[in-house]
């Protein structure tokens, strides 16, 4: 067997997976998230740790499997999020989030100070979620806690360390700091220098599916694991959600709805510009990149629609009747800005509307135009991709949009593309269990390991009246941003 973990936000997951690519067993342990103030999102590090080895633990209880038929595990993880520890190893404060957007004027001083540089090196623009402006709002408002700072790390670089005892950063979670030079796969120091970093501070770069060494006696008992059970490095979870849902060649498209959207493209091409537009981030697959496009809320618009207006009933029953109101939902239009927006407005202050309802709208209407106007802001990353010389004629549909049918088939007539649902679709904990499988050397290769693991459940085809009826709904959804920017 080989173990995937996935450090999420709101809990870590692990999943045992055989050498077919089945999933055996699973076991998730939930952890806190605090926000002390507006904007803030925090969480201790050491309730990663004790999640995961907890979750392990559990994992192989259920499973009964023995700890010898284990090889290996790899990571998936939350993405920016800063952990910076001293030289002992001791975390100096909580670790700010990927969701956290205290930094705005640290993202400004970055893109004052380093101009054209941040796109030609970094490839992408200061965000706030990114780590840099972290480290920036750190040594601003924190001097003495950067002072003490040996290492900084990203949430499963930093459980990584706890288990194994070694620092390592995988190049797809260190493209997501501002400080690595995506193309040439190094730290910056023209980066690290414009803000006296010290060079240190930066751990040693490792590709994804390299041996990280073994599990340190204590965990293994902790855990149920022998301590020679290797580990890899792991990747960040939209590179692993990528490996996890076969996107490993060029041409190959993912859809993933969970809390945000993301809207994934494999990309070969190092020196392609797509000016900051999207993301371009190192892949978990060597010398390989990805890009993508994000919709911050887009499970979230849902969950939070069906909290404010139907909380007595469930998901399904909300979504029971979706199928039967035509497209366009009888004229009532929405925009999922309700926490602003990334892809393609990088707005932190828009926010989302519903127009044209009528009197004789129902709850399922309201529930459909979320669906779409989800789908409507995904379809613009589709056309940023397209635009950029990609072809896109199917994707790959995972997460909590790949569940339902009739947004599995709306995704189809919206894209203007076929949807590909995967057979027990395990999102990034089968990417980590895919770099482990890998890693092992159980396959000459991620693509060879994907053919065995990965297989379609279900195919939707566009149909034409409702892709066209779509088109022309698109341009007005466009034009609503424009529209109620002043509002917010
Ligand atoms: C990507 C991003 C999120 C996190 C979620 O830029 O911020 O997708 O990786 O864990």
């Amino acid at each position: 067997y080989v173990i995937g973990v996935d450090l999420g936000t709101s809990a870590v997951k692990t999943v045992l997976v055989n050498r077919s690519g089945e999933v055996v067993a699973e076991h998730s342990e939930s952890y806190p998230l605090s926000q002390p103030k507006p904007g803030y999102s925090e969480q201790r590090p050491e309730d990663w740790v004790d999640g995961t080895v907890t979750s392990l633990r559990k994992l192989m209880e259920e499973s009964k499997a023995s700890p010898e038929s284990v090889e290996g595990l790899s990571f998936s993880g939350q993405m920016h999020g800063l952990v910076l520890v001293d030289g002992e190893g001791a975390v100096l404060r909580p670790a700010i989030l990927w969701n956290d957007t205290r930094t705005t004027a640290q993202c400004r001083r970055i893109e004052d100070t380093l101009q054209g540089q941040l796109l030609d090196i970094a490839r992408n623009r200061a965000l706030e979620g990114f780590t840099l402006p972290k480290i920036l709002w750190v040594q601003e408002h924190e001097p003495q806690i950067l002072e003490q700072a040996e290492r900084m790390l990203l949430p499963k670089d930093y459980v990584r360390f706890r288990l194994t005892g070694q620092y390592g950063m995988d190049y797809s979670d260190a493209a997501g700091t501002l400080m690595l030079d995506l193309a040439r796969k190094a730290w910056s120091t023209d980066i690290l220098d414009a803000f006296q970093l010290p060079h240190s501070l930066c751990p040693p770069l490792v590709e994804s599916f390299e041996d990280c060494g073994t599990l340190l006696p204590e965990i293994a008992a902790q855990s149920g694991l022998l301590p020679d059970t290797r580990v890899y490095a792991g990747g960040a979870d939209n590179a692993c959600g990528a490996i996890g849902a076969g996107i490993l060649e060029e041409g190959q498209t993912m859809c993933s709805i969970g809390t945000s959207g993301v809207v994934l493209s494999y990309e070969e091409r190092k020196e392609v510009d797509f000016e900051g537009k999207v993301h371009f981030f190192n892949h978990g697959e060597k010398n390989a990149y990805y890009i993508m496009g994000v919709t911050l809320a887009a499970g979230y618009s849902l969950d939070w629609f069906k909290k404010t207006f139907a909380p007595s009933i469930s998901f399904d029953e909300l979504l029971s009747g979706v199928q039967d109101i035509p497209e366009g939902s009888g004229g009532l239009l929405f925009t999922p800005y309700i926490v602003g927006e990334r892809t393609p407005h990088p707005d932190a202050e828009i926010r989302g509307t519903f127009t044209g309802m009528d009197a004789g709208h129902k709850l399922t209407h309201f529930a459909r135009a979320v669906l779409e106007g989800i789908t409507f802001s995904l379809r613009e990353s589709i056309d940023i991709l397209r635009d950029s010389g990609k072809t896109i004629d199917t994707v790959i549909s995972i997460g909590g949009g790949a569940k339902n049918e009739a947004w599995l088939q709306m995704q189809a007539d919206i894209f203007n593309a076929d949807i590909v649902k995967l057979e027990s679709e395990q999102g990034p904990a089968m990417g980590a269990a895919m770099l482990a499988a890998y890693g092992s050397g159980w396959f000459p290769s991620l693509q060879a390991c994907a053919a065995e693991f990965l297989r379609e459940s279900k195919r939707y085809t566009p149909q034409p009246q409702a892709a066209e009826k779509y088109e022309e709904l698109f341009g007005l959804y466009q034009e609503v941003y424009h529209r109620t920017r002043e509002l917010s």
